[in-house]
């Protein structure tokens, strides 16, 4: 089934000031002119499509919104035609509000501090190795499907002690959740018992006999009684893990390779003086920031002079405040030397990412490894960059020339 026979079409969008579709196919392709055109004009957008949701398009709207955990929910994030029900432990602490959140949260981060990446950065350095390898002697490959999407993949099923085998199992599933179910609540429910009927056998399989990965970890976790986490509570972040994992950081690498493919004086730059990689990889993050998440207003407020009333959904795009020139200087353009960049791509305030530091160290190798052996590369002309849709943006089909 193609992808466009299971997500019905939305009306062209004509006023994206009031009546934005993040779906619209102009969106998916290059939505920074949009952006630029919306926050001009407001610094918070509303549209009645999705069962009505505002968009705040400026930093400032977007950190108050998400510094606001009384006003603003995050039991759904993300922003869908439907609104099915929301599920308890659907996946904490993304999921979570206050209070339950805080102690969901503080137990997955010991897996992620700066020591525990470091752990895995061999890892990663051999599967990005590996998978040059599988394609280096052709001069050309698709870097999205053969390159950036198996890194985090792998990465993430290492992470939680599956089979790294399963990979495009796990994509598929993410697929699902984070774009045909925008459209589709059916694909939401078909994933996710997907999901847990895969994970349920290895859960049952690390109580009995516990190793060193994430499910075991989670497994041995104690609440704030002394408790373990409810089986629920396990599963759901289990989930999480793979879907905020994956995706994601597949686009930031895409994103990041797309430019220097594009860019041969950036490129050059950063062949000719490495020590700039921490900052173009902070700028490739603010610049291209891939994920957008939702809340929903629980108590009317106003945000930035703009009233918001409950009942609707917030579009909280971190990539647009990363793009609004009153908080950088240049924000259209791509510095990778830039020095003061405090940008939002993993977020504001108490849901702030989890895996930044896996996040940065990923994106890091890819590049490094990727540099390393192939150091020219281009776009193919003759073919066509393709973007995923709605909530995590990045390449999903990039023919990339170095022969
Ligand atoms: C470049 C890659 C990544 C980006 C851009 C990114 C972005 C984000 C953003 C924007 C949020 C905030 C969500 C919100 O406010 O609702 C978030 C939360 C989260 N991310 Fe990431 N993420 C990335 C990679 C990862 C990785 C590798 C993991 C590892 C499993 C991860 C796990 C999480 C978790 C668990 C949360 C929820 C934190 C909370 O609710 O307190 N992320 N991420």
């Amino acid at each position: 089934m193609s992808d466009a026979s299971i997500m019905p079409a939305h009306p062209p969008v004509t006023d994206w000031v009031n009546d934005f579709d993040h779906t619209d196919p102009r969106w998916t392709e290059n939505p920074y002119p949009i952006w630029d055109q919306m926050r001009a004009v407001t610094p918070v957008a509303h549209t009645n499509r999705f069962q009505g949701c505002y968009m705040p398009t400026t930093y400032e709207a977007v950190r108050q919104i998400s510094h606001d955990t009384e006003h603003f929910s995050s039991r759904r994030v993300i922003v869908r035609d439907e609104r099915p029900e929301v599920a308890r432990n659907a996946a904490p602490p993304i999921t979570s509000d206050p209070p339950e959140h805080k102690p969901a949260k503080q137990l997955l981060l010991p897996p992620f501090t700066p020591d525990a990446v470091k752990k895995l950065e061999p890892r990663v350095r051999a599967i990005c190795s590996e998978l040059i390898d599988g394609f280096l002697a052709d001069g050309k490959c698709d870097a999205a499907q053969a390159y950036t999407k198996y890194i985090p993949v792998r990465t993430m099923a290492y992470l939680l002690g599956i089979p790294e085998s399963d990979s495009d199992l796990f994509v598929k599933w993410i697929h699902q959740i984070l774009e045909l179910s925008i459209k589709n609540e059916s694909m939401l429910v078909q994933a996710v018992q997907e999901m847990t009927a895969y994970f349920t056998p290895y859960v049952e399989a690390r109580r009995n006999s516990p190793g060193d990965d994430l499910i075991s970890y989670l497994l041995k976790a104690r609440d704030k009684n002394g408790q373990p986490l409810e089986d629920s509570h396990v599963m759901g972040t289990v989930r999480l893990a793979l879907i905020a994992g994956i995706d994601t950081t597949w686009s930031a690498i895409g994103a990041s390779m797309w430019h220097l493919a594009r860019t041969p004086s950036d490129r050059k730059r950063l062949l000719a003086e490495p020590e700039l990689m921490p900052t173009a990889v902070e700028e490739f993050l603010r610049a291209y920031a891939p994920v957008t998440m939702a809340r929903e207003v629980m108590k009317e407020t106003t945000v930035q002079g703009c009233p918001m009333k409950p009942g609707n959904t917030v579009l909280l795009s971190f990539p647009s405040a990363n793009r609004d020139p009153k908080a950088f200087p240049d924000a259209d353009k791509v510095l990778i030397d830039r020095k003061q960049n405090p940008h939002s791509a993993f977020g504001l305030g108490v849901h702030r990412c989890v895996g930044s530091n896996l996040a940065r160290m990923e994106i890091t190798v890819a590049l490094e490894e990727w540099l390393k052996r192939i150091p020219e590369f281009r776009l193919d002309p003759a073919d066509k960059v393709t973007w995923s849709q709605g909530t995590v943006r990045g390449p999903r089909r990039m023919q990339i020339l170095f022969g």
